[in-house]
């Protein structure tokens, strides 16, 4: 069973017994470009694809800008099953849920990462705390090494911007700020898968 809540207490298990679908990713399994979101919302969970929702349009909408289908990059999630009520994961549930996430980025081997957010942020980058601001000015890093191969270090560069959710909750001029600092992410983003 994909269900992760076996030795959880009763509050983490509902996550996952009151989900509808595991939501997995969807994209390109070549693809050089890889976001990692936070978790399913409603729409993800009825459909069990990641980002089909408002923020979800919004990304691809960014997508479309940057010149990329969306069928060309992957996109995943730290948590493959919707938190009841959007609640935030649970830092229980993150760890319960990275080795998915991770096994994931072993078979995509994307050239860069896009977290979307900070939950996405800090999980990829292995810190314990850091604002979204600071991540975003920092040059972060995923390190992809297993545990087995550790001497093997291979590390992805991680770019981590805001989250579409956050955007859509901006009006005016500061959604238009915002628009902007995700795109010059974005961009940054592209400029490293092309190099790498
Ligand atoms: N927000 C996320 O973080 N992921 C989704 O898949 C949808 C909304």
């Amino acid at each position: 069973d994909f269900c992760l809540s076996r030795g959880l207490g009763d509050v983490y298990k509902r996550q996952c017994q009151s989900r509808t679908n595991i939501v997995y990713g969807v994209g390109d399994p070549e693809a050089r470009i890889m976001f990692v979101g936070e978790a399913p919302g409603a729409d993800e969970d009825r459909t069990g694809e990641p980002f089909v929702g408002r923020a979800g349009q919004l990304l691809d909408r960014w997508l479309q800008q940057l010149g990329l289908a969306r069928s060309s990059v992957y996109i995943a999630n730290v948590l493959k099953c919707r938190p009841p009520n959007n609640r935030d994961p649970h830092p229980a549930e993150t760890q319960r849920c990275s080795p998915f996430l991770r096994a994931q980025i072993r078979a995509i081997e994307p050239r860069v990462i896009v977290g979307l957010g900070r939950h996405a942020g800090l999980l990829l980058s292995g810190r314990e705390d850091m604002s979204l601001r600071s991540m975003r000015g920092a040059r972060l890093e995923y390190d992809a090494s297993s545990p087995r191969e550790q001497k093997r270090s291979r590390v992805v560069p991680l770019v981590v911007t805001y989250h579409p959710a956050y955007v859509l909750r901006q009006h005016g001029e500061a959604e238009g700020k915002a628009t902007q600092m995700v795109m010059d992410d974005l961009q940054r983003a592209l400029a490293w898968c092309q190099e790498a």
